[in-house]
């Protein structure tokens, strides 16, 4: 299910629909650009009236056939009476408080579109995958709220996503598994539904128990979840990070901290997946230049995945390694990673056939 989200210029830094993208594939369009052709198919419009000038109202309303036929929620602050009289202006309009809960949101807008709302999965998906790609996606979108809400995390999806996804790689495959997260529309998402596919399946190859094998799985799904609270514009950005950017994106780890240390019901190994993934060996990670000693097996683990995936996705200003170059790439970072797992990491691609489990081969 799509969404259009309208805004007159950029959305405002706070407002609730900052957060959508990650829950609905979403297409931002200017005020002044709503068109039929524009607004296609989408499910549903959701208006930020924030900031939202006259000339910005009048071409909305001028446009307004473009989205009449299907819901339309307005974002507006409730004290602030020139947006309340904007969104009456429009008419037939659901208006939302923005201090409205992102979960409320999200049901209202799931209720208005009355329609399967859940990410679709690439026909030719084996049934076992798909079932755990859905387990997963839930999980993840949970944590997203948590993340935003400082609520409870739901261990119990935890535990069902992992295990639902170390039966698709016993059953499938990774590369099934590879193919059902290709489909989901959030990069992000995308990003820690690969990296947990690849845990497990090393995980596995190790030799590591059941037991095991699921907790680094959870630890892969959970291990970006302090990107949650990085703003999608940093996130999502197809160009390059800025220095300052980049910063921004390096302070996932403390987020994950931040979120995390109230949260009992999340065990402290997974917790130390999220919050030290970034450290390397020879104390020169972050965000806290732990040096080997401080660094679990698991942590290790999630690192070696979590490069590897990074280094063969592809983006916008790049396109990804092959699987051989960034193994080799991992075994250049000498010390700072553990290269006995670094070995067995490329020995478990080749076991399993690099043009099989890799989205890319190297052709030279
Ligand atoms: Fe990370
Ligand atoms: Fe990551």
């Amino acid at each position: 299910m799509e969404i259009v989200l309208i805004s007159d210029g950029p959305l405002p830094l706070e407002s609730p629909v900052r957060k959508l993208p990650f829950f609905f594939s979403c297409r931002l369009i200017d005020m002044s650009s709503v068109t039929p052709r524009i607004v296609g198919d989408a499910r549903v419009a959701v208006i930020e009236l924030q900031g939202t000038t006259d000339a910005g109202l009048r071409a909305l309303r001028g446009a307004w056939e473009s989205i009449s036929s299907i819901p339309v929620l307005c974002i507006v602050t409730k004290s602030n009476r020139q947006e309340n009289i904007q969104a009456a202006a429009l008419g037939k309009t659901v208006v939302i408080d923005r201090e409205i809960s992102l979960a409320l949101l999200l049901d209202r807008i799931k209720k208005l579109a009355g329609a399967a709302t859940s990410i679709p999965v690439d026909e030719g998906v084996p049934k076992q995958s798909a079932q755990a790609f859905r387990k997963c996606n839930a999980f993840l979108e949970s944590i997203c709220l948590s993340a935003v809400q400082n609520s409870k995390i739901h261990t119990a999806e935890m535990r069902t996503g992992a295990m639902e996804l170390f039966s698709a790689l016993q059953i499938d495959g990774l590369s099934d598994w590879l193919k059902a997260v290709h489909s989901h529309h959030s990069a992000t998402y995308r990003h820690s539904l690969t990296v947990a596919g690849y845990a497990g399946a090393f995980a596995e190859h190790l030799g590591w128990s059941e037991a095991d094998c699921q907790e680094v799985i959870a630890g892969g799904l959970i291990h970006d979840i302090g990107k949650m609270r990085i703003p999608l514009t940093i996130l999502d950005k197809a160009e390059k990070l800025t220095d300052k950017e980049r910063a921004a994106v390096k302070r996932h780890p403390d987020f994950a901290r931040d979120i995390l240390k109230a949260r009992l019901e999340v065990p402290i190994e997974i917790k130390k997946m999220a919050i030290q993934h970034h450290e390397y060996l020879d104390g020169s990670g972050y965000p806290n230049g732990l040096k080997a000693d401080r660094i679990s097996t698991k942590v290790r683990l999630i690192t070696v995945c979590d490069i590897y995936v990074a280094l063969t996705e592809d983006r916008a200003y790049r396109p990804g390694l092959s699987s051989r170059d960034a193994i080799v790439t991992l075994k250049d970072m000498s010390t700072k990673l553990d290269q006995g797992l670094v070995l067995e990491f490329g020995r478990m691609l080749l076991n399993r056939d690099l043009g099989d489990v890799s989205r890319k081969s190297s052709a030279a």
